[in-house]
């Protein structure tokens, strides 16, 4: 600590903050990085069982998945009238698809005869017609013919057409929601979308998409990266780069929540190790970066006099986007060209803020089981300035027993995945095994969780005075 930095907030790590680290940029910064709102969530444990109780899961089926906007894939991977994406959650199967060249519809995956499900792999199609009785529906949702409908007098004059969920855009994502009722999308993603506006969601491409199942309650997946104070144990490799224990968090609505690391600035958990800016950028070159960041090239390590880790690092990292993409970096600021800067989206999305190639993650539960889940990792890249779009990532899904380090396309974040999920089973059997049955959460740094089951809490309490009514 230099005495510079401000005062000492009791609930914060007592080094300098996310703040104080901006005040050293070497560009301007835009007011939406300064800290936001820290709402008082109070401190009272959770109970352990909402991670695997069958019966809490059923509340967050009936109450959330069946209430919230979820992401269910990009616009660019249906580009065309007739293509279409599944999307599956808790047992609901959506077909997600263009029905014009200005529009998408997502339809229940759900045969209105016998009830098959009408399409099981993504694709293309110029109607939806059900493998079992040949019964088919237009690709705009309406009913097409019925090989045997001499024998469904009961249909004549009734909409059979295929129901629908809602569906909203932002940024080149599609999102869907179950209930008719939902406020628009805007009324979920307002700060997100404000915030994102100089990031160019829409220009960018999925370069990257891997899934995978992970043997853990959703929840508890999302939760692993929620937090950055986990580095200290689970990747200590990444110490000598990433400022985690100060990190700055900000709640600023039910929906839009966010934490921000410094890169390129030591871990106050070894700040007695005095590592000199070479030694960082050799720590950065070397890990954690993974795809987001080009590695620091031979005789590109050393840092001159008088620069610090930080403004190198990102000076390098301008350098590297514009030869790769052709666009100009050159007046964006340290802070968005290297830290972690993650904002969630309510309860299950989080998108990378940023100029660098941008994570989105997606958590779910997997089916209808409250013991395991799905974790999306998508890379977002800026497209070329000059040429063609390229072409979307097709989903790369591995299955429980499979590493993350089978993604090659990872690179080095793999390694992370791996040491964040490496700690995910034994979370989900440890809540099982609870002796006191309760969780409990940091009051700063992990008011997020909290927030998030209080609003999973809200909802349910909610959708059952509504049942009660
Ligand atoms: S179940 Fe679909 S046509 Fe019979
Ligand atoms: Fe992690």
């Amino acid at each position: 600590m230099d005495g510079s930095h401000s005062p000492y907030r009791p609930d914060r790590h007592p080094s300098e903050s996310y703040e104080d680290i901006l005040c050293r940029d070497t560009r301007p910064i835009p007011d939406h990085l300064r800290q936001g709102p820290v709402p008082d969530v109070g401190v009272d444990p959770v109970p352990a069982s909402r991670y695997f109780s069958p019966e809490y899961f059923q509340k967050e089926v009936d109450h959330v998945w069946s209430k919230i906007w979820q992401m269910a894939c990009r616009e660019e991977e249906i580009p065309k009238v007739g293509d279409y994406v599944i999307y599956e959650i808790v047992g609901k199967s959506l077909i997600v698809t263009r029905t014009a060249t200005d529009e998408i519809k997502a339809f229940y995956n759900t045969c209105l005869h016998r009830g098959r499900k009408l399409v099981t792999l993504n694709g293309c199609k110029d109607e939806f017609r059900c493998p079992y009785h040949g019964i088919a529906w237009n690709t705009d949702g309406s009913f097409k013919d019925n090989p045997i409908g001499w024998d469904f007098p009961q249909w004549e004059g009734r909409d059979m057409n295929l129901p629908q969920a809602r569906v909203g855009t932002w940024g080149g994502f599609v999102f869907i929601n179950m209930d008719p009722n939902a406020k628009p999308l805007m009324e979920t993603l307002g700060t997100l979308a404000e915030h994102f506006e100089r990031y160019d969601y829409p220009g960018r491409y999925k370069a990257i998409h891997v899934s995978k199942v992970v043997r853990c309650n959703w929840k508890a997946l999302a939760e692993a990266f929620m937090e950055s104070h986990h580095s200290v144990t689970t990747h200590p490799q990444i110490l000598p780069f990433l400022a985690d224990a100060n990190s700055q968090y900000d709640i600023f609505d039910d929906f839009v929540s966010r934490q921000f690391s410094a890169s390129g600035v030591p871990s106050p958990f070894v700040h007695d190790k005095n590592y000199t800016p070479t030694e960082i950028i050799q720590a950065m070159g070397g890990q954690g970066g993974g795809s987001r960041r080009r590695g620091f090239e031979e005789g590109q390590s050393e840092v001159p006099d008088g620069v610090s880790a930080r403004a190198f690092a990102a000076q390098q990292q301008r350098n590297a986007l514009s030869a790769e993409d052709g666009h100009d970096y050159s007046e964006c600021s340290d802070a968005e060209l290297g830290d972690a800067l993650l904002y969630n989206v309510w309860p299950n999305m989080s998108f990378w803020a940023g100029y660098n190639p941008n994570l989105v993650y997606r958590w779910r539960p997997n089916g209808r089981d409250p013991d395991s889940g799905i974790m999306d990792v998508i890379m977002l890249k800026r497209a070329p300035k000059e040429g063609p779009r390229p072409k979307p990532a097709p989903v790369h899904e591995l299955g429980i027993d499979d590493a993350w380090s089978e993604a090659t396309e990872l690179g080095g974040l793999a390694g992370i995945f791996e040491q964040d999920m490496g700690n995910l089973p034994y979370v989900q059997e440890g809540l099982h095994a609870s002796g006191n049955g309760l969780v409990h959460f940091g009051k700063y740094s992990e008011m997020r969780i909290r927030h998030m089951h209080h609003m999973i809490e809200r909802y349910i309490a909610e959708g059952e005075a509504a049942r009660g009514r």
